[in-house]
């Protein structure tokens, strides 16, 4: 009887202890953050209760090289202690924080910025954390959605923009007529490469040499 009496408050502790390290729960973003090289990204990380700013610290991390992002400790933002790599870049959504709400912005995305970060919140009594992961993307394509009509012997245009940080020399861009796989027209080198046409579109298709630095490739 003495011994199932003991089991049982065990038991109770035990459930007890578990709610309280329950407490803290720290959330971040469900998914990896897709971000393009040279835009901003908001890394989310919030808690359902607010926390009393004095008892509050917030470490924003990488988690593969432990550099510290941002810091928040002692009622405040500490940019001194940021790693050089996010200085002046990376930086709290102040009026948020004390509701909760440790979302980093982090601006001019590079492709060191690519990899696993936390957000690693403390309190007086305990500390949990969130991870978010960055994958940074080269290259944002868009054409058009719709089709073109045209008459026989009419001029068309046909949509295309490119959306990248990469120089344009280090750019190819080719246009295809897919359901005969043939080049119509390509860009390569940082130049209009007329050369490689096919006699069929020689002369007949070609960029709009000046919108070209823009990423248009219509
Ligand atoms: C971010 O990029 C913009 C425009 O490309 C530039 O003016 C600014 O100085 C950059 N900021 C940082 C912190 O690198
Ligand atoms: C936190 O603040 C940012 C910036 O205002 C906002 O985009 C985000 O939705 C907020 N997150 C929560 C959980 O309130
Ligand atoms: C192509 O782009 C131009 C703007 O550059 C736009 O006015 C036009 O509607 C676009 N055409 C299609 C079919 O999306």
């Amino acid at each position: 009887m003495m011994k199932i009496k003991m089991r049982v408050l065990c038991l109770f502790l035990s459930l007890i202890c578990a709610i309280r390290t329950a407490g803290l729960s720290v959330r971040g973003p469900a998914m990896p953050l897709h971000v393009q090289l040279g835009a901003s990204v908001t890394l989310p990380c919030s808690v359902d209760t607010p926390i009393p700013l004095r008892e509050l610290e917030v470490q924003w991390m990488r988690e593969d090289s432990g550099s510290l992002v941002h810091l928040f400790l002692g009622g405040k933002i500490r940019p001194e202690s940021q790693s050089p790599a996010y200085s002046g870049r990376a930086e709290f959504f102040t009026e948020e924080i004390s509701k909760g709400n440790f979302s980093l912005l982090l601006r001019n995305v590079t492709t060191e910025d690519k990899g696993m970060y936390k957000c690693v919140v403390h309190t007086a009594r305990e500390s949990s954390e969130a991870k978010v992961k960055i994958d940074t993307e080269w290259l944002v394509v868009t054409g058009a959605d719709v089709p073109v009509f045209a008459y026989a012997g009419e001029d068309v245009i046909l949509n295309c923009s490119v959306d990248t940080h990469v120089p344009l020399r280090e750019l190819e861009v080719e246009w295809m007529k897919t359901n005969e796989e043939i080049q119509v027209l390509l860009f390569m080198g940082g130049q209009y490469r007329p050369e490689s046409q096919p006699e069929r579109f020689r002369g007949r298709a070609e960029f709009f040499s000046e919108e070209i630095p823009k990423g248009n490739f219509q």
